[in-house]
């Protein structure tokens, strides 16, 4: 089994790269997730696993938009989507312990980072902890990943609907907060 260090160093390695391998595969999946949870003009908006941050350049709307990636190189990448004064800041975190107060964002995407963890469970557990009340979440993982077609049984606290197609690589797990 691979480790979590071992995952973050393979991230590191590959930071450079990551975007000319993978965009094309994840703005579909951005896409399909902002079509449905787009944030409001001023919310606080947190990108757990935002890799090298393409997320960001949909979310200049945004109040705060806060990217979380254990890994430095991929937050290096993601520092190029940023710039001076905008609303964009990076955290070295993990989507097992985010480093926010509980019920503090309105909303949280969490895009292609749950098939990495042991049990995806802690991290969608994490996810709902810091959202407010009524907040939204978007939480994909690759298709052929263990739990993913019974992600939504795992959730409480939320009302969540299961995306699964076999169109697209992930399934999307899209959830508001209900408490
Ligand atoms: C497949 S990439 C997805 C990146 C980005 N969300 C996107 O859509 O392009 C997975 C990302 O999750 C990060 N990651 C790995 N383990 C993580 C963890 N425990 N918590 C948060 N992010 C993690 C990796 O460093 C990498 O940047």
């Amino acid at each position: 089994m691979t480790t979590k260090k071992e995952i973050i160093g393979n991230y590191d390695t590959t930071a450079r790269i990551y975007d000319m391998q993978y965009r094309e595969e994840q703005l579909l999946k951005i896409s399909f997730t902002l079509k449905r949870v787009m944030p409001r003009a001023g919310d606080t908006v947190i990108d757990a696993g935002c890799g090298t941050g393409m997320l960001f350049e949909h979310l200049d709307h945004c109040g705060l938009l806060v990217g979380v990636d254990p890994s430095i190189n991929m937050l290096r990448e993601a520092r190029k989507r940023t710039r001076e004064g905008g609303n964009t800041e990076l955290v070295l975190g993990d989507v097992e312990a985010l480093p926010f107060r509980g019920g503090s964002c309105d909303v949280v995407f969490c895009i292609s980072v749950l098939q990495l963890m042991d049990d995806p469970r802690r991290g969608l557990e994490e996810i709902l902890r810091i959202l407010k009340s009524r907040g939204s979440f978007a939480a994909t993982l690759i298709r052929k990943a263990r739990f993913a077609q019974d992600l939504d049984r795992f959730v409480r606290g939320a009302f969540v609907e299961l995306y699964d197609s076999e169109s697209m690589k992930d399934v999307f797990l899209i959830g508001q907060r209900i408490d």
